[in-house]
Formats: C-alpha cells, structure tokens, sequence
C-alpha cells in the first residue's frame, strides 16, 4: 500500500461574499491526511471547521467561493474536476457524515430506500443491495436491520438515526470519511456510543477520518493528530499526545482548560474569554492578540504556521523562538474571573 496521504490540501482559500464585505472564512489552509489515520480539526464556533469540510468536497454555495488552493484525493485534483466528475468523488472517495442526520436522510423514504439509492448512484446497482444495507446496518449496531431498513427517519431516535448515515457515509467504502460534529447533537451517553462504533467501523475498514469537533474530549478519544484552528487560520498542528502535554499555542492552551469538568454544574461548560475577530475586518498581526496573554509588541505582525518541535507545529512567536507558555501562569493571567461559566461553541 502506498504511504502517500489519502487526502492533500494547500493554501486552500474560501470566502463568502456578503453585503457586509467578503468574508475569508478559510485563509490558506494546508495540511494532509493520512492513510487509515484519524485527524482532528478543533475550534470555536466560526473558525472555518465546516467551510473548511465543503470546500474539500466542493459543496460550498454562493455567496461562497473557494478561491484558490489544491485539494488532492488520492492524488486526484478536486478543485479542478467537472461537476458530474467531483459527484461521483463524493460518496465514493470521501464519505460524509454531518451534525444534523436530518440533513442527510429524506425523511419521506425508507431508510433501506435510501441506502440502495445511494448505491445505485454509485452504479452499484448490480449488487446485491439488500445484502449489502442489511450488512452496513448490522454494523453500525443496528439490532434489527431488516426492521430498521423498512423505517422511516423519523420513527428513529437521534443515536439511531446517526448511525444510519454513518452507516451511509461508509457505504460504498470510502477511504476518507469527514465527519462534521457528527456527535454534538446527541446526548452524553449516546455521543460515547456513536464515537466508539465510528472508532471500530473506521479500524476495521482502514479508513482515514477527518473528524471536526469543538469538544476537546472528542479529540482525545478518536485522534492521532490534531489541527486546531483559529480564525480561519491553522494555529498549531500535532499528535495528539503532544497536543495536550505540550501544547504551543496560547489559544489550544485555552481550549484545554475549557474542557468540562467532572466538578463542574452540568450544561456549564467553560468558555475562553473574549471573541475571536471580524472575519470581514481582520486585525492585521496574529488573529488571536486581542485574547492573548502572552501577547507582545511583535505580535502586530502576523506570525506564519512553523515547526516548533518534530511534527509539531505552531503559530505563536512566542514558542518558535523556545519559549515556553507556562499553564499556571498562563492561567492565572487570563484571570479567573475571565474563565466564568457561558454558553458553549458549537
Ligand atoms: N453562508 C455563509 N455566508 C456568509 N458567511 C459565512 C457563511 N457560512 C460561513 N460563513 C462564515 O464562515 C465562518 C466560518 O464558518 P464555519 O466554517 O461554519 O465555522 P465552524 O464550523 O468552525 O463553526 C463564519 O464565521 C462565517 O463568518
Ligand atoms: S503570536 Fe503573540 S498574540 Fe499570537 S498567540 Fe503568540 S504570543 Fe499570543
Ligand atoms: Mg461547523
């Protein structure tokens, strides 16, 4: 098996034109997927997670426009594919797996309707279809997949309902799965439920995962890399473990004391303090100056994505000249006050 990534993206640029002003809502993304791997793509809400997804599978629609970039999937140009071309990508090269399940599932057909549909637009109509959905459904758990394949979306629950577009998602067997907070409308118990089947779905058919979240417990459940992004912008890039015990920027710094605590009242998730930028009126220097505890006079121009440690990368001018960003202090400036309880990014 060849060790190049299943999935490519540089420079990739796409705005939205508003009456407000065009909005860059990602701003020169790169970074690669690998085969069978499971990288993660964290922040708040805003900060280009989703926009980041639809322009990989070229669904973005106007005011949207990808402006430039490359998304190579298995070393095939996406950006640059006809229509019918990239349709046939879709489904089949890159699976896709989003929040809301009712954005994927029609609620007036069956589910197992459904399914053969989307076998069928993959021309796979000579198969043996009910074999095939009563299989996909058996498993992603479903205890009855006959049963279920003859319901309809909404004589489902919501746990039961992501498990059928999961199991759509990985229909026709797709390398690349891209999973848009594919948990975050669930309960607590349920969410734990669906991770652990995307986890052994995705093991046993080697298939990469793409996995956008808010939620820094996802990421360390299912990740073997992590992005996190800010403002449109890649602000650091690492594995996983180094992710938590050694993060190098200040914003990831942040997210990680934003995860929920046991201790904490339930529905109270902790927030950063302060708001990310205008996305039509960027400051000019690092996006995140206005929240930083660490800022300096430097930090008016806009720090580029570099390598702070082997396969670690930061956007911080702070940690790429060796400093370190120490939790405690770095804490104990944002204030503890600045750390109270709010609503929650989604
Ligand atoms: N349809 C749209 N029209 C205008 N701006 C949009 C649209 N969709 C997204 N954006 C802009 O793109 C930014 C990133 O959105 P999104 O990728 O959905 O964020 P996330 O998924 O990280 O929460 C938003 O902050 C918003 O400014
Ligand atoms: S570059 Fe400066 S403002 Fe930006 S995260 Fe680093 S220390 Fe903070
Ligand atoms: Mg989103």
């Amino acid at each position: 098996m060849s060790s190049a990534p299943v999935l490519r993206v540089k420079d990739l640029t796409t705005r939205f034109y508003t009456s407000q002003g065009a909005v860059t809502a990602v701003d020169g993304v790169s970074f690669s997927v690998g085969r069978g791997e499971t990288l993660g793509l964290v922040g708040e809400s805003g900060s280009g997670k989703s926009v980041t997804a639809m322009s990989i599978i070229r669904l973005v629609s106007p005011p949207g426009r990808i402006e430039s970039g490359s998304v190579e999937l298995n070393g095939t140009e996406l950006l640059s594919l006809d229509e019918e071309a990239m349709r046939r990508h879709r489904g089949t090269s890159a699976g896709m797996v989003f929040q809301n399940p009712m954005t994927a599932l029609n609620p007036v057909f069956a589910v197992g309707w459904q399914m053969r549909e989307a076998l069928r637009a993959h021309g796979r109509d000579g198969e043996d279809a009910d074999a095939i959905i009563r299989k996909a459904l058996a498993d992603v758990g479903m205890p009855d997949p006959l049963r279920q394949a003859a319901s309809f979306p909404h004589q489902m629950s919501g746990g039961m309902r992501q498990r059928v577009v999961i199991a759509m998602g990985m229909l026709n067997d797709p390398q690349l799965l891209i999973a848009d907070e594919p948990t975050t409308a669930l309960d607590v118990t349920i969410q734990a439920q669906v991770l652990d089947l995307m986890k052994k779905l995705i093991h046993d058919h080697g298939t990469a995962l793409l996995l956008i979240t808010h939620n820094m417990g996802v990421i360390a459940k299912m990740c073997d890399r992590v992005l996190v992004m800010y403002a449109g912008e890649i602000v650091e890039e690492a594995p996983v473990e180094q992710l938590f015990a050694d993060s190098r920027h200040p914003y990831t710094r942040g997210l990680l004391r934003s995860i929920p605590r046991a201790d904490q009242p339930r529905g109270k998730l902790l927030t950063l303090p302060g708001s990310p930028p205008d996305m039509s009126e960027l400051p000019p220097g690092c996006r995140f100056r206005n929240r930083c505890s660490y800022a300096q006079e430097r930090c008016s121009t806009h720090p580029s994505l570099l390598a702070v440690a082997p396969g670690h990368l930061a956007r911080c001018w702070v940690t790429q000249d060796g400093g370190r960003l120490d939790a405690a202090e770095g804490s104990k400036r944002a204030g503890a006050g600045a750390l109270a309880g709010a609503g929650h990014a989604g």
